[in-house]
């Protein structure tokens, strides 16, 4: 038994931000931010856009792929949706707080009636985190076989747009990935896991209002909307960290070299985050893919943007060997070694 990746999809929102655009606005500079983050330009989804929107269109993406593809005996994405058998969303920010799950809006419109639907909230560890949870679902259910896993994000209508400490780092986005479980008996798939987390640094990046520690109520007046508060140098130290010890860690277990691996697709959140891994683990920086430059942090549909970009541009093969590794809020991290 195997869980293969079938197909990719990602969804990016038209309207480009570039950095020298916010300078416009916002006491930054496209040198400050390029230099210090390895981002020139972010997309902002349109004010009527939700993340289920983002996930819906990165979703059925996935499903054309799959079709176009042959890599199932469906002839539609709308036959293929109906053989679903769970969809798994990563998001931090929801359509809704609490419920409905952002899963069952996706469902909803892909008409996946055999689907089951959940969100996972592990922030910009959440795809790999779902990933995870989705293959122990199809793993454990006899008649499952296929689960749409999901990152989607509309970070920027949760950010404090007058603090350049944090504004200019986030984007909009979504990746979507079919994960089938199969009859492979060869090395193949989602090979090994790790999910970690150190709720001692919650505070360092947290969203405060909105939920049960800190709800609205009657009467209340707000100045700002619910917005992302970080720590930079805690969240930066700890994924330095994090993205070292996940790395090591997977490669050790599975006893394999940093020369078997194809590319390491790190969470998009911070160049220099990456290249100081890299650093420390004496691995050459081309290793790692990075699109940061043009997406921004999209935190859980980073990695799956980063694999469809990999997919579509033909720079993945059957039989590669990758590790994502993802690391945020909670804080969580973790990573995934695939055969892909
Ligand atoms: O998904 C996971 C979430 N987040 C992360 O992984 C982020 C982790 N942290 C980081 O990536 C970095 O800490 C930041 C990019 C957020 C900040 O970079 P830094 O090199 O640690 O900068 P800093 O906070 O030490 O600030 C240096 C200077 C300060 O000015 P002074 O006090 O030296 O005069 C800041 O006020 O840069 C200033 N600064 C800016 N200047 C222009 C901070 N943000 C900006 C800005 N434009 N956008």
């Amino acid at each position: 038994m195997a869980f293969e990746i079938k197909a990719t999809g990602r969804a990016i929102p038209q309207r480009r931000v570039s950095n020298k655009e916010l300078a416009q606005k916002i006491d930054t500079s496209d040198e400050w931010i390029w230099s210090h983050t390895g981002i020139r330009a972010r997309h902002i989804a349109s004010a009527d856009t939700a993340a289920s929107d983002l996930g819906f269109e990165a979703a059925w993406n996935v499903l054309e792929m799959a079709v176009e593809q042959g890599v199932c005996m469906e002839k539609t994405p709308e036959e293929l949706a109906h053989t679903l058998d769970m969809i798994v969303v990563a998001t931090t920010t929801p359509d809704f707080y609490g419920c409905p799950s952002t899963a069952c809006l996706i469902q909803n419109r892909l008409h996946a009636k055999n689907a089951g639907a959940m969100d996972v909230s592990a922030a910009c560890s959440g795809f790999i985190y779902g990933l995870e949870t989705a293959a122990g679902i199809l793993g454990t259910g006899k008649g499952r076989k296929r689960c749409l896993v999901i990152g989607c994000e509309i970070l920027s209508r949760f950010i404090d747009w007058n603090d350049r400490g944090t504004c200019v780092l986030f984007g909009d986005g979504a990746g979507a990935v079919l994960l089938e479980k199969t009859d492979a008996t060869d090395i193949r798939g989602l090979l090994k896991t790790i999910l970690r987390a150190d709720g001692t640094g919650s505070e360092n990046l947290i969203i405060k209002k909105g939920g049960s520690r800190n709800a609205y109520r009657a009467g209340d007046v707000f100045e700002f909307a619910s917005f992302i508060e970080m720590n930079g140098h805690a969240v930066y130290n700890f994924a330095v960290g994090a993205v070292t010890e996940i790395i090591r860690d997977l490669l050790k277990t599975e006893n394999i070299s940093v020369d078997e691996l194809r590319w390491i697709v790190p969470h998009q959140a911070n160049a220099r985050i990456v290249q100081a891994a890299a650093k420390r683990l004496g691995f050459p920086p081309e290793k790692f893919f990075l699109n940061i430059e043009e997406y921004a942090n999209t935190s859980s549909a980073s990695i799956p943007i980063a694999l469809d970009e990999l997919n579509r541009g033909g720079y993945l093969k059957k039989g590669d060997m990758i590790l994502c590794v993802g690391f945020g809020a909670g804080l969580t991290y973790g990573g995934n070694l695939i055969v892909w």
